[in-house]
């Protein structure tokens, strides 16, 4: 996660963020340090202790609250509509049930806020795709419940979200890793 190749893409959605921030699979903390000046506070909520341990460490002395929830995204301890922005960075290849995680956060989102998202997930070329399906069982048992084989677009769209813009495309590395999905939603 500390992966250079992935800093641009971090900038970009902490540039774009705003408001109240809720930031699902916040981990240790890697975008904290990219939000910028139209961010008021952020939310990180996690299941893992160990990376909220982190991610606080990683907040102290920043100009921005840092609120941490030890919780999963599938059952946020938010009321609806109360944040600005939903942001996820390599999460929903790793959640139990992505369609629900994104559907709790749109029900957190306030109208016409948006979800930024960047995530890794299924590739369009068949021969990558028939990697990414006969790696998954084993990677995901290896590898922190990570699935190589969403469709992150249709996973948004299938939680009542309409992207305003996405883009895609592989890094440098093994295809069936590197597919990347980057956007941004709002709530239908
Ligand atoms: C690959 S890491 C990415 C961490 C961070 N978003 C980043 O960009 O560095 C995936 C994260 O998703 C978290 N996660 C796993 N299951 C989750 C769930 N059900 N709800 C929310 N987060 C979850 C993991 O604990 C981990 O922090």
């Amino acid at each position: 996660m500390r992966n250079r190749e992935l800093v641009p893409f971090r900038q970009r959605v902490g540039r774009a963020a705003s408001g109240r921030v809720l930031e699902l699979g916040i981990g240790s903390g890697l975008n904290l340090g990219f939000y910028g000046p139209d961010v008021t506070l952020v939310v990180g909520v996690d299941p893992s202790p160990a990376l909220l341990r982190m991610a606080e460490a990683r907040s102290r002395g920043g100009r921005i609250p840092v609120e941490l929830v030890e919780a999963a995204g599938e059952r946020l301890p938010l009321d609806d509509r109360s944040v600005d922005t939903v942001v996820a960075t390599w999460t929903m290849c790793s959640v139990g049930n992505p369609v629900r995680v994104l559907r709790e956060a749109r029900r957190v989102l306030r109208p016409g806020g948006r979800l930024l998202f960047v995530e890794h997930g299924l590739a369009p070329d068949p021969g990558v795709r028939w990697w990414q399906n006969r790696l998954t069982p084993a990677w995901k048992r290896v590898a922190g419940g990570c699935h190589l084989n969403r469709k992150v677009d249709d996973l948004v769209q299938a939680a009542g979200f309409r992207l305003d813009d996405l883009r895609t495309g592989y890094l440098p590395g093994p295809k069936p890793l590197t597919f990347m999905y980057e956007g941004q939603a709002r709530p239908c």
